[in-house]
């Protein structure tokens, strides 16, 4: 997968990474449709691609129902998936990888060959809560108030830069059911405006402004 620096003088191709139900894909496809046409007239890029771990994950019938090639990677070993992930990156020439609901931990050389192309969504404004059950742990904080956060994928866990982030109230009557799903109407729309910002070159993983030399 050649390392390209946005902004690309082409629509970008995207993959779309997820384990379960691929909450984060229809605004993704809505925001990057699948086949550019003149109509939609996004020229900054298209779902092309989408992942999963978990075979027969809801998010693969998401994507087939949309057009997009869904390919099924049951998880036997980390090797044994980014060996097969990043054949299928190549073949699909992807430029930028958006996880969504993906469960696994990638490695470090993983994350280290697709550094500034490969994104996250995590249910909390990071640093606060990494991790699982994040909207449980705020809760369990007492905070006041949470949300989510689109951040670049680095070697650590809900570690790498961050891109975007959109706040949340807690209310007092949450429960953690309750408080993902008000985080996860703020993610539909982080995660496009967050992806804009990758492709168009206005956030980078480095901070470097748009069109530095790489
Ligand atoms: C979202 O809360 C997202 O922030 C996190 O996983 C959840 C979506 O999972 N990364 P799913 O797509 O509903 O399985």
């Amino acid at each position: 997968m050649p390392r390209p620096s946005f902004p690309l003088s082409r629509p970008a191709r995207l993959a779309v990474f997820a384990s379960g139900r691929g909450s984060n894909l229809p605004s993704l496809l809505a925001a990057f449709p699948p086949r550019i046409d003149e109509a939609s007239g996004e020229e900054l890029g298209s779902v092309v691609l989408v992942v999963s771990n978990v075979p027969g994950a809801p998010v693969l019938d998401k994507a087939s129902a949309a057009g997009v090639p869904a390919l099924e990677l049951a998880w036997r070993g980390r090797a044994a998936f980014e060996s097969a992930a990043s054949a299928a990156l190549e073949e699909h020439r992807v430029d930028l990888i958006c996880l969504a609901g993906f469960m696994r931990v990638l490695s470090a050389e993983f994350t280290a060959r697709y550094q500034g192309r490969l994104v996250n969504i995590h249910p909390s404004l990071l640093p606060l809560y990494p991790g699982l059950a994040a909207p449980q742990q705020a809760l369990e904080a007492g905070a006041a108030e949470s949300g989510c956060t689109v951040h670049f994928v680095d070697a650590g866990v809900d570690t790498g830069a961050k891109i975007l982030q959109r706040t949340v109230a807690v209310l007092a009557s949450d429960d953690a059911t309750s408080l993902a799903e008000r985080i996860l109407a703020e993610e539909q729309l982080a995660y496009p405006e967050a992806v804009r910002m990758v492709l168009t070159g206005a956030a980078s993983h480095d901070g470097r402004p748009a069109g530095h030399p790489s």
